[in-house]
């Protein structure tokens, strides 16, 4: 009885790690998502099809700045090789230099929304912020 209950147990334990694991990697493609909406605004003001628009700017690039600090956290060791996820193994290898890229991220977008004054300055700045989307993409995203 004493085994069973211990048994049950372990596998409670096993079930809500998987939950959990499933969790942190659902949360972070949510966080992922938010970046590409946000990035579909700074491009679209960046291309000219949207007008350019200070307040929005400013405002897209600090949820970016914000959720690129959330987001080191969310690769823990636990969540290498779950499915349904697009991450690589090399993060786990190159863990310090995947956790940069997050870093110069925030750093690029938090200077640019205190920088931008007008439309010159914007298409100056966005886009050194955005090449860290695609600079961690390739090397640490399948495909
Ligand atoms: C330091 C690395 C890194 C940076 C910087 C980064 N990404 Fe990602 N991104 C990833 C990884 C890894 C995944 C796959 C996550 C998973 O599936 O577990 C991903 C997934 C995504 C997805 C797919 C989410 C989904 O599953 O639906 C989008 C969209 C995305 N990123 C957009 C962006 C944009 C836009 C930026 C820049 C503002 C950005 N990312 C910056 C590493 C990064």
């Amino acid at each position: 009885m004493k085994r069973a209950l211990i048994v049950a147990g372990i596998l409670t334990l096993g079930l809500t790690a998987a939950l959990a694991q499933s969790n942190i990697v659902a949360e972070r493609q949510s966080l992922m998502k938010e970046f590409g909406a946000q990035t579909k605004t700074l491009s679209g003001m960046l291309r000219g099809q949207t007008p350019f628009n200070l307040a929005e700017a400013q405002a897209a690039l600090k949820t970016i700045s914000a959720d690129a600090k959330k987001l080191p956290a969310m690769f823990p060791d636990s969540t290498k090789g779950v499915p349904k996820s697009d991450a690589l193994p090399s993060i786990w290898e190159k863990k310090a230099e995947f956790e940069q890229i997050f870093v110069n991220l925030d750093t690029a977008a938090s200077t640019a929304a205190a920088k931008i004054t007008d439309e010159a300055s914007f298409k100056a700045d966005v886009p050194k912020v955005l090449q860290n989307c695609g600079t961690c993409h390739t090397a640490f995203r399948k495909g």
